[in-house]
């Protein structure tokens, strides 16, 4: 019997207030390459009203303690309890000193939780429960202290010592070392606690703030990535800028520093006024980085300095409250996006990334709302749900309230709350208050988990002119969750007229008005919507802009499909349009159904897109790159992975080859002439360019292969050559292979790029792509200690070549589990990570669930499993509800 709670869970109903409070901090570090010693000084006091008998228990982990006083007196053995999970004092008085003095060995740290080396320097990851893996601390956010720290080292190996705050104070020490002092005036949790030593180049620059106060910008990175770090600098300016203009929030410390990290167990880290950031989301040239790697690095810098305020100042009171801080900073990241570039396409780009990462886990064992209410290992709990769907939902508040009184509420919500830590109950209150709306069942979205089903149907009175649309919500059982009570959802949506016009709504009732889009409100299970004045029967535009992260379900035909594609005045609509027709064409050959008519429709509608008088190349460069393998897998009760790759691919081939003298065209048209350049013209031509080079590598034709070839050899840049090597790693021809050797032979030296040569490959569409992945993870550059590398290939492999994962001999799930035990010794967080793709299980045919079932059931009874990953192959193996 396999059973979670086999292991002790947290739960949110049993949460009490702390009962001592730290009121300064003083941490000492000597850093050793044997040894690191950490002296802390704390100033405790009991909480008020707190029972004073109440013992002291600090939270500790993987620590070696070496001397404990208390007001002074060192402590004996029998005063104080030590368990693996931390250090209990029985008899503390109301007010006291404590000194703890911890050892230990950052070297061998793997899970890189805590105080680690990565490549020549130290570096601190706290989230969320890292700092117990420093010294004993009562390790909770919503206990907020004054942290003073210094750091000591030899001063040859790493001259440069960082922590949270200002540097204060700095001298020399003997034997060639020296030290440096930094105080943070803010009180913080530990979590935000972070240190990083090392030998860094710094790129240095300044900001004015909006009230004309210089703050000190740094970039801290090793001196291979020097020159790197410019488009970060710009982002981070750009970020500040746009949170002044937006929320009027103004940075609060004179210097934010910034260090990049190769080894990283996620994206990167808001620690106060240091932020710590995995190499891939600061460094970028256009050698190196993609167009998308530009994105993602503008995105992941604005979100980090976004949690400064939503996060930082303002803080979470538990972990069960991740999403408080986590989805609104996401959907603060996505407003700077939207506002940085264009607003259609990161729309599009989010609901795909919502598609494909947040919809399967809802309808999966590991479901759980975006608000949890309970864990093992709190680390399985930084999920897209926690992060995407609650960002939806944070969207939702601003849909239903409206820009302004959204940006009020926020505003309000930072200022009654600034230095505490707090729950969701109370930004919820806050918004409702703001916006004058009562939001009790809005809540609903943080504690019921599962994605909800709109079932549309309409009916068309000509004589009355009336137009009804009917609206049923369902929501599937998740964990724990058999049914679940209606959700309160703005339906944003409009009508088309037969002429391709947008219609003015007006519900029965209310006078006439000029709106085309609407935003309706469902709070029951059913509700109809009743609109007037109508000469003929509209097509309804529904879900405009997604404004529910649900799923919809209206009964459009083919043609009315086309039809939104070429007319609808939302960009997100004719997106979706564009998008429905195509699953639906593939969706048919998956059931061995051909119509003849289907490739024509789909010809004449992709022809539509790129004929269209004011055509977007990037918006375009989405309409017509076919749906992903995952989300055409989720529209079946049952997938079979291979049967969908197949008819993807006979679909992509068809209309490379009725296309191909339209893609060559598009071709050379969009690709941008001359140098490089990061400009939205340019990086348009790029995306829609790459994209028609994927239809032609696909017709068959040895001029295109030609040109596939040619543009790896003449691309100036990461992303046309990146382009053009994954399309050659579909194939297994000489030129193919002189290409993939070419790029490890230029590249091997630099990790990031060398990276994507492992995942180029883990994803090749080729038959053989199983068989190459074998011999990726035997290649000398692989290292499962390097969490991007692990990402590169066994993340890219199980979760984005699902046809060659999902093959049909189960030596995918095999090779999976074998690298997640391997990984789990090492690093716990990452390998329960790694697990995820095998909780799906229910998804495939019969066959496989077996072979998925047997390999998480081999995982769960390894001796010394960790808690991560024994919490995710637990949870997978029970039955949803
Ligand atoms: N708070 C970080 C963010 O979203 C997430 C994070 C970084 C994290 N490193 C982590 C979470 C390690 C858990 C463990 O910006
Ligand atoms: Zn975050």
């Amino acid at each position: 019997m396999t059973d979670h709670k086999q292991r002790a869970a947290v739960k949110l109903s049993d949460y009490t207030p702390p009962a001592f409070r730290v009121e300064h901090i003083d941490l000492y570090f000597s850093l050793g390459e044997e040894y690191t010693r950490v002296r802390s000084r704390m100033r405790l006091c009991r909480a008020e009203g707190t029972d004073p008998h109440t013992p002291l228990h600090l939270d500790g982990e993987a620590l070696e303690l070496e001397a404990l006083y208390l007001d002074g007196q060192a402590l004996a053995i029998d005063d104080y309890l030590l368990t693996r999970q931390g250090l209990t004092i029985e008899r503390v008085p109301d007010r006291f000193e404590l000194e703890v003095h911890t050892l230990l060995r950052p070297q061998d740290n793997t899970a890189l939780s805590g105080l680690y080396r990565s490549g020549g320097m130290f570096c601190t990851q706290c989230e969320a429960e890292g700092f117990r893996r420093i010294t004993y601390y009562p390790d909770r956010p919503d206990v907020l202290s004054r942290f003073t720290t210094t750091i000591e080292a030899d001063r040859e190996r790493y001259p440069v010592l960082l922590s949270n705050g200002n540097a204060v104070d700095r001298g020399e020490s003997e034997g060639g070392r020296h030290w440096v002092r930094w105080d943070d005036p803010w009180p913080k949790p530990s979590y935000l606690f972070a240190l990083v030593a090392g030998d860094l180049h710094c790129h240095r620059d300044r900001y004015r703030t909006a009230s004309g106060r210089d703050v000190q910008l740094a970039f801290y990175v090793e001196h291979a990535n020097a020159g790197r770090t410019g488009h970060a600098m710009e982002s981070l300016k750009r970020a500040m800028r746009w949170d002044e203009e937006t929320y009027g929030l103004e940075y609060d410390l004179d210097i934010y520093m910034v260090v990049a990290v190769g080894d990283f167990n996620m994206g990167a880290m808001e620690n106060k006024g240091l932020n710590i950031f995995n190499t891939q989301y600061v460094l970028a040239s256009p050698e190196t980085a993609t167009d998308a790697d530009f994105e993602a690095v503008e995105a992941v810098i604005g979100h980090e300095y976004f949690h400064n305020y939503t996060g930082n100042r303002v803080t979470c009171r538990d972990w069960f409250q991740l999403s408080l801080k986590e989805g609104l900073t996401v959907f603060r990241e996505q407003q700077f996006s939207e506002a940085m570039g264009s607003p259609a396409v990161q729309r599009i780009q989010q609901v795909r990334l919502l598609r494909s990462a947040q919809f399967p886990e809802d309808a999966s064992p590991m479901a759980h709302p975006v608000r949890p209410d309970a864990y093992v290992e709190i680390n399985n709990f930084y999920t897209a749900t926690v992060y995407i769907k609650g960002a939806e939902v944070i969207r939702m508040y601003h849909t239903l309230l409206g820009d302004g009184a959204f940006r009020n509420g926020v505003r309000r919500y930072l200022e009654r709350f600034d230095g505490q830590a707090v729950t969701i109950e109370d930004f919820l209150q806050t918004m409702a208050e703001t916006g004058g709306r009562d939001l009790t069942q809005f809540g609903r979205w943080y504690t019921q988990a599962g994605t909800p089903r709109l079932r549309v149907r309409d009916a068309f009175d000509a004589d009355a002119g009336r137009y009804t649309l009917r609206v049923v919500q369902e929501c599937p059982p998740t964990p724990g969750q058999p049914a679940k009570q209606p959700f309160h959802i703005p339906l944003a949506m409009g009508l088309v007229g037969r002429d391709g016009q947008a219609l003015p709504l007006r519900l029965a009732g209310e006078p006439e008005g000029q709106a085309t889009t609407r935003v309706l409100e469902l709070t029951r299970s059913e509700q109809a919507f009743v609109f007037e004045g109508l000469a003929e029967r509209p097509v309804p535009s529904l879900l405009r802009g997604f404004s529910a992260p649900v799923i919809l379900d209206y009964d459009y035909s083919d043609d009315d499909l086309a039809f939104l594609l070429t007319h609808d005045s939302d960009a997100f609509a004719r997106w979706e349009a564009g998008q429905q027709l195509a699953v639906r064409v593939i969706l048919r050959r998956v059931h061995g159904e051909r119509r003849e008519e289907d490739l024509d429709k789909l010809r004449r509608a992709f022809a539509g897109v790129l004929e269209h008088p004011g055509l977007d190349a990037s918006l375009a460069a989405e309409a017509l790159a076919l749906p992903q393998e995952t989300y055409l897998a989720q529209q079946l009760e049952q997938a079979d992975p291979v049967a969908i790759r197949a008819a993807r691919e006979g679909v992509r081939a068809e209309l490379a080859g009725a296309l191909a003298a339209t893609w060559r065209t598009v071709y050379s048209r969009y690709r941008p002439q001359g140098p490089w350049r990061l400009e939205p013209a340019a990086i348009a031509g790029r995306r829609l360019a790459n994209l028609a080079l994927g239809y032609l590598a696909a017709t068959g034709a040895a001029e295109d292969d030609e040109r596939v070839e040619r543009q790896y050899h003449q691309a100036d840049n990461m992303t046309d050559s990146l382009a053009a090597l994954s399309l050659l790693a579909d194939r297994d021809d000489a030129a193919a292979q002189a290409a993939l050797d070419d790029f490890h032979q230029r590249w091997r030296h630099v990790p990031l790029v060398l990276d994507k040569w492992f995942r180029v490959q883990a994803m090749s569409r080729h038959p053989g792509a199983l068989a190459r992945v074998q011999s990726l993870l035997r290649h000398p550059d692989f290292d499962l200690h390097n969490p991007n590398r692990v990402r590169s290939v066994i993340g890219a492999f199980a979760q984005g070549n699902p046809a060659a994962f999902h093959d049909s001999s189960g030596e995918g799930y095999r090779l999976l589990a074998d690298h997640i035990l391997r990984l789990d010794t090492l690093n716990p967080q990452v390998a329960a990570r790694m697990a995820l793709p095998l909780s799906k299980w229910q998804r495939y045919d019969l066959p496989r669930q077996q072979i998925m079932k047997t390999e998480l059931q081999r995982i769960a009874e390894a001796p010394s499993l960790s808690n991560d990953v024994y919490e995710v192959v637990s949870r997978s193996l029970e039955n949803i509800a």
